[in-house]
């Protein structure tokens, strides 16, 4: 199933919570609907959908959503386990860069970021991990 780094998560589930959040997306302007999910170390899974602005650069993406979320509701403490990223509209969906340094913040270099290769599929996901999307990466 994954390219790298651990088997053992259940991206299928994360998948599917990263599906169902990304047809709440509001997107009126790009008409592409993002949904994240992330696992946290305590086991809870947060996710989130990309929210537009009629001023474009205002625009939160669904990582962006799915952790401001997590920290919302559980506090300053979280840690990412594992991230799940998809599109209803087109496979293999990047975190941005802004996204990337917002996950990093929450996450050991080894975090896996999950994405779609098959527009709708959990199998064979790419799997890139944070050190790979964001090296050398700005922490506290
Ligand atoms: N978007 C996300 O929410 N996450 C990504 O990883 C890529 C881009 C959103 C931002 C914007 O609402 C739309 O997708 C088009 O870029």
């Amino acid at each position: 199933m994954s390219t790298t780094a651990n088997d053992s998560f259940d991206f299928p589930q994360l998948f599917a919570e990263a599906r169902a959040t990304a047809a709440r997306a509001y997107s009126p302007y790009s008409e592409f609907q993002v949904g994240a999910a992330i696992l946290l170390e305590s086991g809870d899974v947060f996710s989130g959908c990309n929210v537009e602005n009629g001023s474009y650069g205002l625009t939160n993406c669904a990582e962006r959503t799915a952790v401001f979320s997590a920290v919302a509701e559980l506090g300053p403490d979280i840690r990412i386990r594992a991230v799940a990223v998809v599109s209803l509209q087109r496979a293999l969906v990047y975190p941005c860069g802004a996204c990337r340094q917002v996950v990093s913040e929450f996450s050991d270099p080894s975090v896996p970021v999950a994405m779609e290769t098959v527009l709708g599929s959990s199998e064979n996901p790419l799997i890139a991990t944070m050190n790979t999307l964001i090296p050398y990466a700005l922490h506290s």
